[in-house]
């Protein structure tokens, strides 16, 4: 009896009456009883490989344009996200063995975790690096995707998608980051949910409705303890696949290309297997292993178990929202919590429906103009915050200026709106000056948006002391 491979490549043909199972060692015996088929050689191996290689491809385009496997086009940062994704799904139904979603154990059980179970502070410390890790890449991903283009048609709505996956990931950080129940995590929390009370009308009702309460407590901790492990990973694990569909119904990434260079040029293609798989693993493999060496030096923070009587001095947020706190110190709430928030967070959403003058999918920052109005508007953030941000604890004080004025207008509407006509008078600025057309204007506000925003991070991190007074480190 014959067999044909797959290919039916007469070749390849073999003889099965060659074929002793009876021989085989105890591993061959199991690994056989597994996948059967295999041991009948190296044409049934093949076909093996082809079914794993062809399930590999189901979500995977059979060749892709070699130009796209340019390192610097993505910087692997899509794969990283999902790599971090799934280190954090694991790792976090490990903790779930030992982790008591009540105040009164919450935090001693991360104490048992941690001292008490085989690497127990060990898978503590890589769900917590690869947390924060993904905030990060996550975020360089979505200022990769805005700086090459990948914004523009047929990509808009997976930007949408992106921006809602950044949405669950600063959610899920957030949710996870009262779990250990110590000071940082309570006071943290504390503050965050405390700002929503600002938000008028609703503002109170949300705050109770996100707290379970009036404080934050045990119904608090159940709450975030659902979301983070179920609600947020479900959402994930939904739109990851509808993410990755969508950059295949896009055909595949946008190509790098210089602006003289034609956009329906693709080039020549190669195949997945194993060009861009063998890129992936690679990219994997080093951030897994980064992540382990971070896992095994630093440890991840626990304070004293949270005490609800005994507020620590400056309370600040987690990092990633401190931005807001500071925007806080300098707008009237109402704007800087919920106005400044919500008018960015829709624009963003907007961002690829604008009408542009060019298609610049695959050209980064847009054209060589491009580059140079964002070098200004970096220069222009860098040179402009600092001093707005002294001169707003120092020297400007509408409210005192104009008791008779409501705070609202006095902190919030003037102080918006002269920021708002700084921008229009920005980004007319590079109009006039720089010709920039409205894909290099639009992309300098946003640069010069984005120094701001990480200036008055750094700021609220590092420059804030005691009652989040200006101060200098150290
Ligand atoms: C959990 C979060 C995310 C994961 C796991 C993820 C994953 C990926 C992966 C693997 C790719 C293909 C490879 C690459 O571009 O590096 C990709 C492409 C893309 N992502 Fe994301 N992403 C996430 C968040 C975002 C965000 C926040 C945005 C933007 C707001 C975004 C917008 C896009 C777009 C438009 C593409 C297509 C890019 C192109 O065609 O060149 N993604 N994403
Ligand atoms: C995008 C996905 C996720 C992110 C960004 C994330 C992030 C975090 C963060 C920042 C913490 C606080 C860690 C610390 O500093 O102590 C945490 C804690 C925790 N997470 Fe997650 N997590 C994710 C997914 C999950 C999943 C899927 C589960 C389980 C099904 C889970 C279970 C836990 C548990 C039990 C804790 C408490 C243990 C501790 O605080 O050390 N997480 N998570």
């Amino acid at each position: 009896m014959l067999l044909n491979n797959p290919q039916g490549n007469p070749g390849n043909i073999m003889p099965l009456e060659n074929l002793t199972p009876d021989r085989f060692n105890l591993f061959q015996r199991i690994w056989y009883s597994i996948f059967p088929g295999t041991y009948h050689g190296k044409v049934n191996r093949q076909r093996y490989r082809h079914l794993f290689n062809s399930l590999l491809l189901h979500f995977r385009p059979k060749t892709v344009p070699r130009r796209t496997l340019k390192f610097t086009l993505t910087w692997g940062l899509g794969g990283m996200a999902a790599v971090l994704v799934g280190m954090l799904f694991i790792s976090g139904l490990m903790l779930k063995f030992a982790y008591q979603p009540v105040p009164d154990q919450a935090y001693a059980s991360i104490v048992h975790l941690q001292n008490s179970v085989l690497f127990g502070r060990l898978i503590r410390n890589i769900h917590h690096w690869c947390g924060n890790a993904l905030l990060l890449v996550v975020f360089l991903h979505f200022l990769r995707v805005f700086f090459t283009g990948a914004f523009h048609p047929p990509r808009q709505f997976n930007w949408v998608l992106g921006l809602v996956m950044f949405l669950l990931v600063l959610g899920s950080n957030f949710t996870g980051y009262l779990l250990p129940w110590d000071q940082l995590a309570f006071w943290a929390i504390t503050i965050c949910t405390g700002m929503l009370e600002y938000i008028p009308g609703i503002g109170s009702g949300l705050q109770k409705m996100i707290s379970g309460g009036k404080e934050i407590g045990p119904a608090t901790l159940s709450n975030f303890f659902a979301v983070h492990t179920a609600v947020i990973p479900a959402c994930l694990i939904i739109l990851m696949p509808f993410h990755f569909w969508r950059v295949r119904k896009s055909k595949g990434l946008v190509i790098p290309r210089t602006p003289q260079e034609d956009p329906a040029d693709k080039g020549e293609s190669v195949a997945t297997i194993p060009n861009l798989i063998i890129r992936e693993l690679a990219v994997a493999a080093v951030l897994i292993a980064l992540i382990m060496a971070v896992s095994v030096l630093f440890n991840a923070p626990l304070e004293a178990k949270a005490n609800p009587g005994l507020s620590p001095n400056p309370t600040k947020a987690p990092w990633y929202f401190a931005g807001l706190q500071e925007l806080l110190l300098h707008f009237h709430p109402l704007f800087a919590v919920l106005i400044i928030p919500v008018v960015t967070v829709i624009a963003l959403f907007f961002l690829p429906y604008i009408r542009y003058d060019a298609d610049t999918a695959g050209v980064w920052f847009a054209s060589l103009r491009g580059r140079r109005t964002a070098i200004v508007a970096v220069v222009v953030g860098l040179i402009i915050t600092p001093p707005a941000i002294i001169a707003d604890e120092f020297l400007i004080d509408f409210a005192a200026w104009m008791p008779w004025v409501p705070a609202v207008i006095s902190n919030g509407l003037l102080p918006a709106a002269l920021a708002l006509a700084g921008i229009i008078g920005f980004y007319g600025l590079m109009k006039k000056y720089y010709a920039a057309n409205n894909n290099e204007a639009i992309q300098a506000v946003f640069v010069l948006l984005l120094i701001a925003f990480m200036i008055l991070t750094i700021t609220c991190i590092w420059f804030r002391g005691s009652g989040m007074a200006l101060m200098w480190p150290g």
